[in-house]
């Protein structure tokens, strides 16, 4: 399998609740390498534009103001088969519906306040990486 990067976001609600450093701790014993961090704040422009594939969708709106509602910190993550298997350790969108151990089933409230966010393929992964970083903020490890 292929060494291939993911993004993933630790969602404000995350942030509210003091989990950061939980959530990372299970990414980490999960095997995967950070290659770039940040703590950033989505405005709604900005969060309406990185979830601009749902734009029309019933819940497009609350999931931008909730995006926006506070602080986030967005990871680019690296490791094989890193797409597939960090949806796998997040679990299903809903946490009522996610498998037991995953972080959304840990920690997440309902389906809109999940705790994370994952991308849904190399390519997304690819482009929501550019999203939030410059080439020069990913730094593999050594
Ligand atoms: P994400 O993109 O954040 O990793 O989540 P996902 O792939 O598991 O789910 P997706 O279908 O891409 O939806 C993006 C986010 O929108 C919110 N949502 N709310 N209330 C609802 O029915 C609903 N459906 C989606 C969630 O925050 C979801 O993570
Ligand atoms: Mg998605």
């Amino acid at each position: 399998m292929a060494v291939e990067r993911t993004l993933a976001i630790l969602k404000p609600d995350c942030v509210r609740k003091n989990l950061i450093g939980e959530v990372i701790a299970h990414i980490q014993k999960a095997g995967f390498k950070i290659i770039a961090m940040k703590k950033t704040r989505l405005t709604n422009e900005t969060a309406g534009g990185f979830y601009a594939v749902h734009k029309g969708r019933p819940f497009y709106d609350s999931l931008v103001e909730f995006m926006s509602s506070g602080a986030c910190v967005p990871l680019a993550l690296e490791k094989e088969n890193a797409v597939a298997d960090f949806r796998t350790l997040i679990g299903a969108t809903d946490p009522k519906e996610a498998a037991p151990g995953t972080i959304r089933a840990l920690y997440a409230d309902n389906k809109g306040e999940n705790i994370v966010h994952g991308s849904d393929s190399y390519e997304n992964g690819k482009i929501e990486i550019n999203f939030f970083f410059s080439s020069q903020e990913l730094i593999q490890n050594e």
